[in-house]
C-alpha cells in the first residue's frame, strides 16, 4: 500500500525501510532508545510496517503486529523532530485503519502521551493502553 501526503510517501514496503534508519529514530524515542540493531531487524520482518519518506529520507515509521484477523498491535510510532507537527502522525495512524491486513477493531496500543492522536481515530483510553 502506498499515499502520498504533501510530500511525503508513506508505504509498507519493507524494501525501502532501512533498520538503521529505524534505529536512528528510535534511538531518540523514550521507549526504545538501546534497541539493538538486531532486534530492530526482527521487529520488521514480523510486523506491517509504516515508512514515510520525506525524498530518500526515512522522516518516521511505526509497525503494527497482527494475525490480520481480528487483532492488531501498533508500536514504535515516532515522527523526526524537524517533521513533527505537519500531520504526518495523523497519515500513519489513517494509513493503519486504511490497511487492508489490518483488522479495524481490537487494536491495541501503548502511549504515555499522545493520547489525543489516536482519540480522533476512535480509540479510548484505559490509563495509558488506548484500544478500539
Ligand atoms: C506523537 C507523534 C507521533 C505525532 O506525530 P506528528 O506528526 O507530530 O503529529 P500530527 O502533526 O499528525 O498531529 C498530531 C495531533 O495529535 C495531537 N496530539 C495529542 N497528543 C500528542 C502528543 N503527545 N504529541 C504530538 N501530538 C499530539 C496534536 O495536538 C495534533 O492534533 P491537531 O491536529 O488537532 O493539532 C510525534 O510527535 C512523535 O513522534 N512523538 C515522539 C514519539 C511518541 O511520543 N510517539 C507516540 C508513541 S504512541
Amino acid at each position: 500500500m502506498e499515499v502520498l501526503y504533501q510530500d511525503y510517501l508513506i508505504t509498507d514496503d519493507k524494501k525501502l525501510i532501512s533498520p538503521q534508519a529505524v534505529k536512528t529514530l528510535l534511538d531518540g524515542s523514550y521507549w526504545a532508545p538501546d534497541r539493538s540493531i538486531e532486534l530492530i531487524e526482527k521487529t520488521i520482518r514480523n510486523s506491517i510496517c509504516v515508512g514515510v519518506f520525506d525524498e530518500e529520507e526515512l522522516v518516521a515509521f511505526a509497525r503494527v503486529v497482527t494475525d490480520k484477523a481480528v487483532f492488531a498491535w501498533i508500536a514504535d510510532v515516532i515522527v523526526n523532530e524537524a517533521h513533527r507537527g505537519k500531520g504526518v502522525g495523523k497519515e500513519i495512524v489513517q494509513f493503519i485503519q486504511d490497511h487492508p491486513d489490518i483488522p479495524a477493531h481490537s487494536q491495541l496500543l501503548r502511549t504515555r502521551d499522545a493520547h489525543g492522536l489516536y482519540e480522533r481515530y476512535g480509540f479510548s483510553k484505559n490509563d495509558n493502553i488506548m484500544s478500539k
